[in-house]
């Protein structure tokens, strides 16, 4: 595991040309409310290092707001990306109050660069719950479903192999590569969210290494 705080624009030029099997991240979403912290625009969505580093025929899978979904494709593709599916999170017994009624689903799009293999096939919907337990536990304003980013690196990686997430913000996938054996470099801007994501991903290691040793 390879945690870096700063801004990843500066952090990618130091990752290798084709190195990274798998990204799964989830940027700024160009929504700047709700407290978000560096949430202005999409401008997360045009990174050239996300084609430059990856592999060929590998996959990128982003999050993104349903609101900016059509221009979030379109900049990926822009990239050299190609379209392939989603991946959503629905909450089975969540309720994000919106002005016409209850969001309860968050979408992850997913690309190849090139001609891609599955590892595992997987249902395009995964039912997660939540509790209001759960939600204060994490001192981070839009955490992912660890749960949910596992069945992405499942569907499209295999053990050992490297995973990126430059916008890390709490750790999840982080912690979901530690559950599943995979590498994992991480980047994360904000000082506080770094050492919540280092944190909770620490927390994850020493939990599997203690059930390894039983
Ligand atoms: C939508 S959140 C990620 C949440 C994460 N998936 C989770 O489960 O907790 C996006 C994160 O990107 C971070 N961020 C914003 N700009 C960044 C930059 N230039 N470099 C690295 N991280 C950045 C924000 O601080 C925020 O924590």
């Amino acid at each position: 595991m390879k945690l870096l705080q700063g801004n990843c624009i500066e952090l990618l030029k130091e990752v290798g040309d084709n190195s990274i099997d798998l990204i799964v991240t989830d940027p700024p979403y160009g929504l700047d409310k709700y407290g978000v912290k560096n949430d202005r625009d999409i401008w997360a969505y045009k990174l050239s290092d996300y084609y430059r580093v990856l592999k060929d025929n590998s996959w990128i899978a982003l999050y993104s707001s349903i609101k900016e979904i059509g221009n979030v494709i379109k900049e990926i593709e822009t990239l050299g990306f190609v379209y392939e599916w989603q991946h959503i999170t629905y909450i089975n017994n969540g309720m994000v109050r919106g002005r016409l009624g209850f969001n309860k689903y968050m979408v992850c799009l997913i690309f190849r660069k090139g001609v891609s293999k599955i590892k595992k096939q997987i249902c395009d919907i995964k039912v997660v719950s939540t509790s209001s337990k759960r939600r204060n536990a994490i001192k981070h304003p839009t955490p992912k479903y660890t749960e949910a980013i596992e069945d992405i690196i499942k569907n499209l990686s295999k053990e050992g192999d490297l995973v990126l997430d430059c916008f890390m913000g709490s750790g999840s996938t982080g912690i979901a590569c530690n559950n599943l054996n995979r590498n994992f470099i991480g980047m994360e801007l904000d000082e506080g969210y770094f050492k919540l994501s280092k944190q909770r991903i620490d927390d994850a290691l020493h939990e599997n290494t203690e059930v390894e040793e039983k």
